[in-house]
C-alpha cells in the first residue's frame, strides 16, 4: 500500500472533492494516512478565494520540502501535488515558484489523477500540469464512493458559477455552472444512506441555481430535487444545501422549506453588503430590500428559519455611510451565525483595479461588523436555553461518555449519552449554552422502532 496524505483548504466542496480524490486513487494502491511525514503522495487541495489562502499553500509547501528531501535521501520518492483552485489559477507558476511540487491540477481534472500520477512517478521525474476544463463530465469518470462519510455527508449536485460577482475568482477557477442529473444525485444519496449517512448537505457554488436533468427529460429545480430526495431516500432524515444565492430562491424552494420536515430550518444565504450602490458595483443583481423580501418569504414558509450569511467589508470605494447600511441590514435580519471578510484583491477580477479602501479602515469595519454578528450569534444561542430540540448525534465527544451532534440550526450539541445513539436523532433539552456549543440532555429517542420509553430510563437500565 502507498501512503496518501490529503490536506484540504477552503470550502465544503473541497472536503467533498478530497474524499473523491481518495476514491479515485484507492484502486491504484493508495490508502489515506493522517500525517505527511512519510507519505508517498501528498495532495494539497487548495482554495483561492482570498489572498491569504494561497499564501498558506506556499508556506505549507515549504514545510513539506524537508520530508520530501529526507525520503529522497533514503532512495524513496514523495510526490507533492497541488490541486484545487490555487492549482487552477496559478498552474505552471506553482512549479516555477516551488520546485519540489511535481503535479498541479484543478477542480475539474481530478478524475484523471491515476494518469497524472503515472506520468509524475516516471523515472524521468516529469512535472505534470493539468488545468484544463475538460469536455467530459468529471462525475461520469469518478468511481463510486469507496468509503463512508459518516452520519453527516456532503453531496455535490452543482458546480461552478456564471454570476461573475466582481470580487470573486470562483467563475474562473471552478468554471461554468453545471448541474448533475437527478438520477445520479439520487443514486449517490442512496449509497451514502446505505453506508450510514442520515444527513445530506447538497453542495454547489450556486446550489439553488441547480437545473439538473430530471427523469422526465426536463430540467429540475433544487426544490424539486429536495422533494424527490425526501421521498425516495427515506433513510436520509435531514437535508441541507449550501451555498445559495438570493437571486435563485424560487417558489419550488420556498415550497420545500414550507412542506419538507427533512429540510432543516437553517440557511446560509450570503448577501455580502447592505448598500445598494455596493451591491450594484459587486454585480450581485439584487438590492438590500430584495434580500429583505426574500428573507421575509422564507420565514413565512418556515417561521423558525435561522439565517447565516457572508459579508465583505471594504469593497473598493465603500464609504462609511455604505458600510453603515450593512450594519443596518444585519440588525434588520438578525443572524444566527455569519462569516465576514475584508475585501481582498484577486488578480484578474474586475474589482481588483478599482479604488481600494485603506487597510486600517477595513480593519475597523470588520471589527464592528463582527462585534454585531457575535452579539447576534450569542443571543440566538441563548434563546435556545431550556428548549427541546431534535439532535442528530454524529460521533463521540471529547470526554468519556459524551457524544456530539448538531441541532437543526447547525449548533454543536454535546450530551452524556450512550454511543449507540450515534447515527440517530434524539430529542434533547438544552441545559447550558457555552461559547461554541450547547449542552443537551437526552429526553427521548426518535427513529428507533423497538423502544418507546424515555432514553434516560434505558440508560440507567
Ligand atoms: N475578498 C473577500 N472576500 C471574498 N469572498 C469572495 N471573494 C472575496 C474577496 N475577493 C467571500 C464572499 C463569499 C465567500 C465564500 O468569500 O463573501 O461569499
Ligand atoms: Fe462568487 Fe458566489 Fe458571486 Fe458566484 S455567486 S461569483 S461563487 S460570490
Amino acid at each position: 500500500m502507498k501512503r496518501l496524505y490529503i490536506k484540504t483548504y477552503g470550502c465544503q466542496m473541497n472536503v467533498y472533492d478530497s474524499a473523491r480524490m481518495a476514491d479515485v486513487l484507492a484502486p491504484h494502491g493508495y490508502a489515506p494516512v493522517d500525517a505527511p511525514d512519510d507519505a508517498d503522495m501528498i495532495i494539497l487541495n487548495t482554495c483561492h478565494i482570498r489572498e491569504k489562502a494561497a499564501e498558506k499553500v506556499y508556506s505549507e509547501i515549504g514545510r513539506l520540502r524537508p520530508f520530501k528531501r529526507r525520503k529522497e535521501a533514503n532512495g524513496d520518492r514523495m510526490i507533492i501535488a497541488v490541486g484545487g483552485c490555487v492549482g487552477q489559477a496559478e498552474g505552471e507558476e506553482i512549479i516555477a515558484r516551488a520546485d519540489c511540487v511535481d503535479m498541479v491540477f484543478g477542480p475539474q481534472t481530478f478524475h484523471r489523477l491515476p494518469e497524472l500520477v503515472a506520468r509524475a512517478t516516471r523515472a524521468s521525474g516529469e512535472k505534470v500540469v493539468d488545468i484544463e476544463f475538460p469536455a467530459e463530465d468529471k462525475f461520469d469518470h469518478l468511481p463510486e464512493e469507496a468509503s463512508s462519510q459518516g452520519v453527516s455527508a456532503f453531496l455535490t449536485i452543482q458546480e461552478g458559477c456564471d454570476k461573475f460577482c466582481t470580487f470573486c475568482v470562483v467563475p474562473y477557477t471552478r468554471g461554468a455552472e453545471q448541474s448533475r442529473p437527478v438520477a445520479a444525485v439520487i443514486a449517490e444519496a442512496r449509497r451514502l444512506a446505505a453506508s450510514g449517512s442520515r444527513e445530506l448537505t447538497l453542495l454547489g457554488q450556486n446550489v439553488n441555481a441547480y437545473h439538473g436533468r430530471g427523469p422526465d427529460g426536463t430540467e429540475w429545480t433544487l426544490g424539486q430535487l429536495l422533494f424527490e430526495l425526501a421521498e425516495s431516500v427515506p433513510e436520509i432524515e435531514r437535508l441541507r444545501y449550501t451555498t445559495s444565492h438570493p437571486r435563485d430562491v424560487d417558489d419550488s424552494l420556498l415550497a420545500a422549506h414550507r412542506e419538507l420536515p427533512q429540510l432543516m430550518p437553517y440557511l446560509h444565504l450570503p448577501v455580502q453588503s447592505g448598500s445598494d450602490r455596493v451591491l450594484a458595483a459587486m454585480n450581485r443583481k439584487h438590492s438590500a430590500d430584495d434580500y429583505r423580501r426574500i428573507v421575509d418569504r422564507l420565514r413565512a414558509a418556515r417561521p423558525d428559519l435561522a439565517l447565516s450569511s457572508d459579508f465583505i467589508v471594504g469593497y473598493p470605494g465603500e464609504t462609511d455611510q455604505e458600510f453603515a447600511e450593512t450594519l443596518r441590514l444585519v440588525t434588520d435580519i438578525g443572524y444566527a451565525q455569519a462569516y465576514s471578510f475584508k475585501y481582498s484583491t484577486r488578480p484578474g477580477t474586475p474589482a481588483a483595479t478599482e479604488h481600494q479602501v485603506p487597510a486600517a479602515v477595513k480593519d475597523d469595519r470588520l471589527s464592528s461588523l463582527q462585534q454585531l454578528l457575535r452579539a447576534q450569534q450569542t443571543a440566538f444561542n441563548q434563546s435556545k436555553r431550556g428548549a427541546e430540540m431534535p439532535v442528530l448525534f454524529e460521533r463521540r465527544g471529547r470526554y468519556d461518555g459524551q457524544i456530539l451532534g448538531r441541532s437543526p440550526f447547525m449548533q454543536p450539541v454535546h450530551a452524556e449519552a450512550p454511543e449507540r445513539l450515534i447515527g440517530t436523532i434524539a430529542t434533547c433539552r438544552i441545559v447550558d449554552v457555552l461559547n461554541n456549543s450547547l449542552k443537551g440532555e437526552v429526553l427521548t429517542v426518535e427513529a428507533e422502532s423497538a423502544v418507546d420509553q424515555p432514553v434516560a430510563e434505558r440508560v440507567r437500565a
